[in-house]
């Protein structure tokens, strides 16, 4: 492999700045240990009002250059921050590189239903590409990620196509989560200054009236990856293509599976600082004061003698939890366990869960909104950590959990499948089910508050997880394959 390699990782999110979800994580994570492996990374991240609320210090990079649209030529400059905990060999952290455009990303929220959120996320990609050039630093590969960047490949062929310095730079769009595609009305592509090459778009989608940026970025990127094998695989079928399985199959030699890794330098929960107390495999105790010190702060009764189920996701219909309305009431009326939950996202989800706590206040702790710290208090605190999704990319929490001595409890899918082994004689490290049923779910569960009563059983089960290494370095290993096999197949070209 050529080294180093040059990658121009290109991203709505960034942990710890700009956080919804794992993108952020998988982002921070991925462009971190590329870096400290000595690769030449560059990390493209919009500079999101509430970042540069957060009192975050950048420092100016490039100064303002006009980025065109038809009508609107709209500024953006760059500015840069350090990645935390991101030195180098030799001391030198990789520095994110934060697109400055008040006009595009000076609003609070990341995702806007604004009318110009398609030539926000058009703008992002130009200006990343356009910094690259301003830099004259040509990237082996634009890693662009999720829908936001699906315009990425095509701008590079189609508005940046004259540059020479670019004609050696393939790009890598990763799938990080096909529910979202952004899907806006076609006249977008003249907004964006497309009109062009407007053959380049899905021709029937356009005819339907709409513009898909994900299915475009399938379409043109010289490779696509998804975050987990059985995920890579689940994409080219109807039940979990979100309309786009034929054409990811299409693609299916051009289509890598690779699970996220975790960032053990942020869980674990031996240095863990969000934690009352530390633990590892040879001293749970600290788990048990984290136990009760979570039930304290989430306000339920001490001292269950069932375990503590923990909940810590977006509330969306992708998380599964609309199964649990159906026995909730049972478990709860007829066994002593604690529930827990913190999240945010659909409605109709968050006053549920409100509405289960005020039924069962001794039992159930709802905390509704975004709280880092207490996430890692859940994972530590908790016996299980429930992950009924009805799709799952990759997932993070299932694998925190697992170092955290905290039992997953997940359906069979994408990266859950791929991570969680299922508990059978003397092996295993959570509890699968297979349907996506409320009474598979309830079955599973049933199992779960068996196997809790055989102390010893649950202790090997809790070992054998928390003896599993889901680090990046490995993870690393198979995107540098992944980037040395798009580099080949374009000289091959
Ligand atoms: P997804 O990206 O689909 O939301 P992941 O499991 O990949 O699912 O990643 C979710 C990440 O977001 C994890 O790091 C999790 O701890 C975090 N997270 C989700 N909801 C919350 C919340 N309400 N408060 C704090 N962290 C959260
Ligand atoms: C997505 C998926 C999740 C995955 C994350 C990071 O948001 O829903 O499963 O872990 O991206 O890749």
């Amino acid at each position: 492999m050529q080294l180093p390699l040059r990658i121009a990782m290109v991203s709505a999110e960034c942990a710890p700045f700009a956080k919804t979800g794992g993108l952020a994580d998988v982002a921070a994570a991925l462009s971190r240990t590329l870096w400290k492996r000595g690769h030449q990374v560059r990390l493209f991240v919009p500079l999101y009002g509430r970042i540069e609320r957060s009192g975050l210090q950048t420092e100016p990079f490039l100064s303002p250059f006009p980025v065109s649209f038809p009508g609107w030529d709209v500024p953006v400059a760059v500015r840069k921050a350090p990645l935390p905990d991101s030195e180098n060999a030799d001391g030198v952290p990789l520095q994110v590189e934060f697109i400055h455009s008040p006009e595009l990303f000076g609003r609070e929220e990341l995702y806007t239903n604004d009318d110009d959120e398609p030539i926000r996320w058009a703008g992002f990609c130009r200006a990343a590409i356009e910094a690259c050039q301003r830099t004259g630093w040509a990237p082996d590969v634009f890693h662009a990620n999720d829908w936001h960047t699906g315009l990425l490949p095509l701008l590079l062929k189609s508005t940046y196509g004259w540059d020479d310095l670019l004609r050696g730079s393939s790009t890598l769009l990763s799938i990080h989560n096909l529910g979202y595609q952004g899907v806006f009305a076609e006249d977008a592509i003249r907004r964006i200054g497309l009109e062009g090459v407007r053959d380049q778009f899905h021709q029937e989608r356009l005819a339907a009236g709409a513009v898909n940026y994900l299915e475009t970025g399938i379409l043109h990127a010289s490779w696509l990856s998804t975050v987990s094998d059985t995920y890579a695989r689940e994409i080219q079928t109807p039940e979990y293509g979100h309309g786009l399985q034929g054409l990811l199959a299409q693609r299916e030699d051009h289509l890598a599976g690779i699970v996220n890794g975790v960032d053990y330098g942020e869980w674990d929960p031996a240095t863990d600082p969000h934690l009352p107390a530390n633990f590892g495999p040879n001293d749970l105790f600290g788990k048990r004061m984290c136990r009760d010190a979570l039930l304290d702060e989430l306000r339920v009764a001490p001292e269950p003698s069932g375990p503590v189920l923990g909940i810590v996701s977006r509330l969306t219909q992708q998380k599964g939890f609309e199964l649990i309305p159906e026995f909730a009431e049972r478990l709860l009326d007829h066994h002593d366990v604690r529930l827990l939950v913190l999240g945010s996202g659909e409605a109709e989800q968050e006053s549920y869960f409100r509405w289960l706590r005020d039924r069962y206040p001794a039992k159930v702790g709802v905390h509704i909104g975004y709280d880092n710290g207490l996430a890692h208090r859940i994972e530590a605190g908790a016996d299980i950590f429930l992950m009924p999704s009805r799709y799952e990319p990759c997932g993070l929490n299932q694998m925190y959990s697992l170092k955290y001595g905290t039992i997953p409890l997940v359906r069979s899918t994408g990266g859950l499948a791929d991570t969680v082994e299922r508990l059978e004689d003397g092996s295993g490290t959570g509890f699968v089910f297979y349907e996506h049923t409320s009474v598979a779910l309830e079955d599973t569960l049933a199992h779960a508050l068996e196997v809790w009563r055989d102390p010893e059983t649950w202790r090997a089960m809790q070992l054998r997880g928390m003896a599993q290494d889901f680090s990046w370095e490995a993870q690393v290993d198979r995107y540098e394959d992944l980037y040395a096999a798009i580099m080949a197949d374009l000289q091959l070209a």
